[in-house]
């Protein structure tokens, strides 16, 4: 998809060339490797990773192009710490560490993260190759700060047993729910990037009877058909997770992956949303962790607990291309 770029500064690029997206409307895979890196604190580091961001689309190419049928893709999110000095430009409006929500019972942490790679592939391989080479160029300008391989689960169901994804925007209203457009020119194209890692505990959710499980989700089991939303009183995480206003309901899209290492204990789930508004996805989070009403926090969180919560804006692929045209004096210390 091209856009028409609104005027642009300090890349390089000319006001009137197409803003490309990058592949934010992947299709959900077989395989994803989720990466989130801090770069070190210096203008070589900056440098480094400004020119490895330049060239994605090169390394893209040069891994996917072994097997195009597996369709190889990878969007980089840029936290707000290292935007300035990365891109030498303003941060896009809504950009802001992610905000610690610290509700009665539980708690949506927020933990450090400069630059996030979403790959997707139909293989692992592809995946795991793309990832080796990336961060043999990256070398030691980053510090990884957390790794994750997620794997689709039969049909496309997380490791509570429930279909995941359903409810995704499709057509015209994926551009619409996940690309930033005219309320930010400059950035149009983008898309915010909200992660967290969730583990969950199995045993204590299997001791749930189905229907109990179907309660908390809003969504039956089997054949993954909507309940019916709760008037008052105990919300399903599919209520507390839909947001509505005067213009109607704001979607995200979501592309969670479940993880694990059974001889560890480890059952999770990979949460990914990208949005177009940002505040959507954090009323979201303040709805699941403090609850609606207050105290009535979702129930998926008495067996999930979120070990990370990180932000980032995954920019144009036209911004990150150009990347590589910016003068050195636009580096800095990150602040
Ligand atoms: C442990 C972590 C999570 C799990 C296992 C999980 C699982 C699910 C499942 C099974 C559904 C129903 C099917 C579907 O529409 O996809 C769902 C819906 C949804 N979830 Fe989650 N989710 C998690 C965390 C989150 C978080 C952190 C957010 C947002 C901040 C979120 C946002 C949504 C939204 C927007 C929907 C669709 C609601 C609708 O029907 O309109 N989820 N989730």
């Amino acid at each position: 998809m091209a856009l028409l770029n609104p005027g642009s500064t300090g890349t390089g690029s000319s006001s009137n060339s197409p803003l490309v997206p990058q592949s934010v409307d992947a299709l959900l895979t077989s395989s994803a490797i989720f990466l989130v890196v801090v770069v070190n604190e210096d203008a070589e580091a900056m440098a480094s990773a400004r020119e490895t961001l330049a060239g994605l689309s090169d390394l893209v190419k040069t891994v996917g192009f072994r097997d195009t049928a597996a369709q190889l893709s990878c969007t980089v999110g840029i936290g707000s710490r290292i935007w300035h000095p990365l891109t030498g430009r303003e941060a896009p409006a809504e950009l802001h560490r992610f905000p610690q929500i610290s509700g009665p019972t539980h708690t949506a942490v927020s933990t450090p993260g400069d630059l996030l790679f979403h790959i997707r592939a139909e293989r692992e391989d592809l995946c795991f190759e793309f990832e080796r080479l990336l961060l043999r160029d990256l070398g030691s300008a980053v510090t990884v700060v957390d790794e994750v391989s997620g794997f689709r689960y039969f049909d496309s169901r997380d490791l509570l047993g429930f279909v995941d994804g359903t409810a995704n925007p499709v057509g015209p209203d994926l551009p619409d729910a996940t690309l930033v457009s005219e309320e930010d020119p400059e950035f149009a194209g983008g898309s915010y990037v909200v992660v967290q890692k969730y583990l969950h505990s199995l045993d204590s959710w299997q001791r749930l009877s189905t229907e109990q499980q179907e309660a908390i989700i809003g969504r039956t089991k089997p054949d993954n058909v909507e309940l019916a939303d709760a008037d008052s009183g105990q919300k399903s995480h599919k209520t507390l997770a839909t947001i509505e206003d005067e213009q109607g309901e704001h979607d995200i899209l979501r592309d969670n992956m479940p993880f694990g290492r059974p001889g560890n204990g480890e059952f999770g789930t990979y949460f990914i949303g990208y949005t177009r508004r940002l505040w959507v996805l954090e009323r979201m989070l303040e709805r699941m962790f403090l609850g609606d009403p207050p105290g009535l926090h979702d129930r998926i969180l008495d067996f999930s607990t979120a070990h990370t919560g990180t932000t980032f804006f995954a920019p144009t692929a036209t911004l990150l291309a150009g990347l590589g045209d910016l003068p050195d004096q636009s580096a800095g210390a990150a602040g």
